[in-house]
């Protein structure tokens, strides 16, 4: 400590009389450059190299373990940043041999996945995304930031804002969605939760916008497989909440495992320096993905480890994730000329320069205050958070003859494998989540209403497996019940990271399982746990109502209870469409609509564009969510004809209709008729989530400018044409246009 100030007061001194400043970020003149260089100026080549290299401690193991020698690394100052470490005495120690033992003192990031949740685990981010509230995901997030920072973690690989739109990718559930708006709106939400205003404050954290770019469009829907698509649809569709992320100020990005255009993520110049570092000018650092340098050797793309970390660094990559790439060849590849040590000062000045905004240099121990780990944790304001999160999140897929919400003098059955689950419940990517038995269960969540004894119970099957021993039982508790809730789905580890499926029904006998309980001619109520959309098809035909749950998080059982029995009126609304086929995957509303579409006009027409025996509509559309109460909408537009100064003004009297209080996600939806790029057959480009009291009625206005319909030409300029629109305002994308007007030149 004494060391680092002493030679810290010695470099401000240095700052005051040096007129030399880097000038970044859109050319506003940076003090935090400038401290950086002052430190950078003091620094030897292994020194500066030292600060690009990111280690593992294996506290968690979130990818292949490499050389795990990291406290060796530390004491010669080769290591800038050690990640899967917590705990303020664990990070302390760490921090201590870098401050003290190393001959300048420069203090580590500690980096986590955060990302949804540290203890207090919310829901999974795709389930999250279904609540529409931006508010609410930037407080899950600013609770992840203030439980991580308590436990000596100032850098969360987190928001994950990759476009997904194929199902069978397991990584699906850690985004939000299909919807390039939508999305862009959520990664800004969940960056400012996490950095706050003040990345400074000891409750702050880095974000890092993940994985730059395009990861979700992976073919096929395999995990780390190859993407090729075109600038245009990389602008349109995947690049936007990269640069929300970046609008809000996010600190780093990780680029992604693939290879884009025959280029991995990991070396593309084109992504890193022309459009992030270039056309951005993002001023924070890039890391790789866990070894993803080393992995452009299998890519085919560099010839040996040393020429990965050369084609890296010289692409634009600021830190080495694992691969012990930069650590062990760069000073040799700088000596050869191969690497320019300007480019090294650039990416080490980038790691400097947060560090200084993070005040690791002014306290190195800020983030391990061991009182602040007490009183952070799992606390009772970050659980209601929590189950009020895990609420919001959930989507009411079906609901015939009002079989919900439950009564509490109905006598239920709570059956199914994942009705007592603690473990799977927090999903994937989990962090310091608790899997062994602080997650409250569906079971629980019902015995805290009922009390114990209150209702039935019988397994019936487990998630996976061939086993239907238990039938026998489920079958005859369901007979004893008035109503059958099940909880069903997918294991936590059948999505997530190297989690792809080829399909995507709900997994071993639970299906089986169902179809028995159904049966006894109950009414049944499905309770979903899952990490992505499943094929359902069977099930929407065959039970009476289905509750989309997601991965809920701590409080998932409480949560499923007080939307069950209406405590909480249920306001969810895909953010991605469920399919009714995995073969109609990738699957998303925004779609072109063909020069053979299948509503051509002539239902006996054969040559159009779809499948044989399967429509193309999803089961449930994107946007769509029913209520325990219902809506209705009568909308209105101020103008026929607007130019590029006016605004359309889109007036929305929408209803509540039924006999209960609920929320409603009102949204709009426009279709470009005619442009000179295809234009998809309708886009989200506005929608407010709003509280209608029974009986009542809100008025939702929108303004709509030629800005918003902007798309990007043939040259990649952003542009609007004029021409004809049509527009609609509802509660999900599956509805017919009512409203057209024109952009006019003036
Ligand atoms: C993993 C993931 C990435 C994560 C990183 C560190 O492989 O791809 O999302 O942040 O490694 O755990």
């Amino acid at each position: 400590m004494k060391r680092i100030s002493a030679l810290f007061m010695l470099v401000s001194a240095l700052i005051s009389c040096s007129d030399k400043s880097v000038q970044r970020n859109n050319g506003k003149n940076n003090a935090y450059i400038q401290k950086a260089d002052s430190v950078l100026s003091l620094m030897t080549l292994d020194e500066k190299i030292g600060q690009t290299v990111l280690f593992t401690s294996g506290w968690d193991v979130t990818g292949p373990s490499m050389d795990e020698n990291y406290k060796e690394y530390l004491k010669n100052g080769s290591v800038g940043a050690v990640f899967n470490a917590f705990t303020t005495k664990y990070n302390r120690e760490l921090q201590k041999i870098a401050v003290e033992d190393t001959r300048l003192g420069i203090p580590l990031l500690f980096g986590y996945d955060v990302i949804h949740g540290h203890r207090t685990i919310f829901p999974i981010p795709l389930g999250e995304s279904a609540s529409w509230d931006l508010e609410l995901m930037e407080k899950t997030a600013r609770v992840a930031a203030t439980e991580a920072s308590a436990e000596g973690i100032n850098w969360t690989f987190a928001p994950m804002v990759d476009i997904a739109r194929d199902a069978r990718w397991g990584r699906i559930a850690e985004g939000a969605g299909e919807d390039t708006y939508l999305g862009s709106l959520i990664a800004g939400a969940r960056v400012k939760g996490f950095q706050g205003d003040d990345l400074s404050a000891n409750n702050t954290i880095l974000a890092c916008a993940k994985h730059y770019a395009a990861y979700g469009a992976a073919l096929a829907g395999r995990d780390y497989n190859t993407v090729d698509m075109s600038e245009n649809e990389l602008r349109t569709t995947y690049l936007p909440p990269f640069k929300a992320a970046l609008d809000a100020g996010v600190a780093t990005f990780m680029n992604a495992f693939n290879d884009l255009n025959g280029v991995p993520a990991t070396g593309n110049e084109f992504l890193l320096r022309d459009i992030l570092k270039g056309e951005w000018t993002f001023n924070g650092f890039v890391v790789t993905d866990y070894t993803s340098m080393n992995e452009m050797v299998a890519h085919g793309y560099a010839g040996d480890e040393k020429q990965a970390g050369e084609i890296a660094m010289n692409a634009g990559v600021d830190m080495d994730m694992q691969g012990g790439i930069y650590m062990k060849y760069l000073k040799e590849s700088v000596g050869e000329g191969k690497v320019s040590e300007a480019d090294l000062d650039d990416a080490v000045r980038r790691i400097l320069e947060m560090k200084f905004r993070l005040g690791l240099f002014d306290d190195p121990y800020r983030y391990l205050d061991e009182k602040r780990e007490k009183e952070e944790i799992l606390n009772d304001a970050h659980l209601e958070t929590a189950r009020d999160a895990a609420r919001k999140s959930m989507v009411l897929l079906k609901n015939e003859n009002r079989v919900l919400p439950l009564s509490p003098d109905q006598k239920v059955a709570l059956i199914g494998p994942l009705v007592k689950d603690e473990k799977n419940i927090i999903g994937n990517w989990a962090a310091a989540g608790d899997r062994n038995g602080t997650a409250v269960s569906v079971f629980e969540g019902f015995e805290e209403r009922l009390g114990e004894g209150g209702f039935l119970y019988a397994e019936g099957c487990k998630i996976t497996g061939g086993d239907t021993s238990g039938f026998a039982a489920a079958v005859a508790t369901a007979g004893k019940a008035d109503v059958v809730v099940m909880v069903v789905g997918e294991l936590e580890g059948m999505t997530g990271e190297a989690a792809s499926r080829t399909d995507i029904n709900i997994p071993g006998k639970q299906k089986a399982l169902i179809e028995a309980v159904k049966n006894t001619g109950k009414p049944v109520v499905l309770v979903l746990m899952n990490g992505r959309p499943l094929t359902l098809e069977w099930e929407n035909n065959t039970v009476d109502a289905i509750l989309e749950a997601w991965w809920p998080g701590t409080m998932g059982g409480h949560a499923v209870a007080d939307v069950l029995y209406g405590d909480y009126n249920p306001s969810g609304k895909l953010t991605v469409s469920f399919p009714r086929a995995v073969g109609q995957l990738p699957l998303f509303y925004n779609h072109k609509n063909t020069g053979r579409p299948i509503d051509s006009g002539d239902p006996d027409q054969k040559y159009v564009s779809r499948y044989l025996y399967t429509p193309n509509t999803p089961l449930y559309p994107f946007g769509y969510g029913l209520s325990y109460t219902s809506f209705s909408y009568e909308v209105s537009t101020d103008k026929e004809k607007m130019t590029p100064e006016d605004t359309l003004t889109v007036t929305a009297e929408v209803t509540n209709t039924g006999d209960r209080d609920g929320e409603e996600v009102v949204q709009l939806y426009v279709h470009d008729k005619v442009a000179s790029i295809t234009p998809p057959v309708k886009q989200l480009k506005k929608f407010e989530k709003v509280f209608i009291k029974a009986g009542e009625t809100k008025t939702v206005v929108f303004e709509l400018s030629a800005e918003d319909l902007k798309f990007y030409n043939r040259e990649l300029e952003r542009i609007y044409e004029p021409g004809e629109f049509e527009l609609f305002v509802a509660g999900d994308s599956d509805n017919s246009f009512t409203h057209a007007f024109e952009l006019v030149d003036k």
